[in-house]
């Protein structure tokens, strides 16, 4: 079952990394401004109604927004209050309002109105510590949240840290379901992984399962034989510029798993994977661009492609319908 109903929440930077300066972000391909106001969070499309200037290049003022070409004045709420210059009333202009909220340490927005919970990762709040990381690849969604939740590249994208250095297998038998807006294919029967990061933090290995949910959300559960005792979060967004930036949250259990002394020493190994990661990917995509788009063939292990495809059109996944039942080596 899937955690959560998929939201239209999307998000955008740690809060840590939200000031009053106003910051601007990309998402879905719109842009929006968003930025801290006394003790609110404020976000608009950005862009400014008068002669369409980025309203992120201006600055926060009186808990409102000031463009930076005429210097209208927009308050908090969106409504222009004041042109420089102007000596009569104020023609009534305002900006759309997006819904923004802060929620476990980040920032999310939301391009529809929504009054939901954002769903921020399996293992947060009290009890439990997390990392987090940040990271951005020049790819597209769908190949970045493929590449997390895809077990059969870390034999050798990331050999010796994920897997071991042998090349033995092991048979895993892997259930696909879904529903609308997730898909998750749960592997069981693999045993304690031998590379480095699974080593430091999985303890005894029982099932793992890898997610995504709609609108970028790509999660792993690693299970020991009880509970849950890590997981990996990644909350995706199309950026600008053909990038994707990813918003990558590890979380464990205080006592168990994930410790804080070797969630220190877990963040930069971590990096390291993701770097691993952003080099093939880039790579692709430059062999994409180089090559005219050829269709990617989607081989017989590629179990989520699909799925993740129908999530991002907003259709339901083909395994929703269909569950999927089958065995791989891993
Ligand atoms: S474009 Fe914003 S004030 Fe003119
Ligand atoms: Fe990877």
């Amino acid at each position: 079952m899937t955690p959560v109903t998929p939201s239209s929440w999307i998000a955008v930077c740690a809060a840590r990394d939200l000031k009053s300066t106003p910051r601007r972000f990309v998402i879905a391909g719109q842009a929006v401004v968003v930025f801290r106001s006394g003790q609110d969070i404020v976000a608009f499309a950005d862009i400014c109604p008068h002669r369409l200037a980025p309203l992120s290049e201006g600055r926060v003022i009186d808990g409102g927004i000031e463009c930076p070409y005429h210097g209208w004045q927009f308050d908090g709420t969106g409504l222009c209050r004041m042109i420089p210059g102007e000596v009569g009333p104020v023609p009534r202009v305002r900006l759309m309002p997006l819904s923004v909220c802060e929620h476990d340490d980040l920032i999310f927005v939301s391009l529809t109105p929504t009054e939901a919970t954002p769903y921020s990762g399996r293992l947060m709040g009290a009890g439990n510590v997390s990392a987090l990381v940040e990271s951005r690849v020049q790819s597209t969604l769908i190949d970045v949240a493929e590449n997390i939740l895809d077990a059969s590249h870390t034999h050798f994208t990331h050999k010796g840290l994920l897997r071991g250095l042998s090349a033995r297998r092991h048979r895993v038998r892997v259930d696909i379901t879904g529903g609308p807006g997730w898909v998750e294919a749960r592997y069981e029967g693999e045993p304690r992984q031998e590379g480095l990061i699974s080593r430091l933090l999985e303890g005894g290995r029982g099932i793992s399962i890898g997610r995504f949910m709609a609108p970028g959300i790509a999660e792993i559960e690693f299970w020991g034989p009880q509970r849950v005792n890590l997981v990996t979060t990644f909350h995706l967004r199309q950026a600008e510029d053909g990038q994707v930036a990813g918003l990558g949250i590890l979380s464990g259990p205080t006592e168990y798993g994930l410790g804080y002394v070797k969630a220190a020493i877990f963040k930069p190994l971590f990096a390291v994977a993701l770097a691993q990661d952003r080099h093939i990917l880039q790579a692709a995509s430059a062999n994409r661009t180089m090559f005219g788009d050829p269709k990617p063939v989607i081989g017989p292990l590629d179990i989520l492609r699909s799925s993740i495809e129908a999530i991002l059109k907003g259709e339901l996944p083909p395994v929703a319908q269909q569950p999927v039942h089958m065995i791989m080596e891993l």
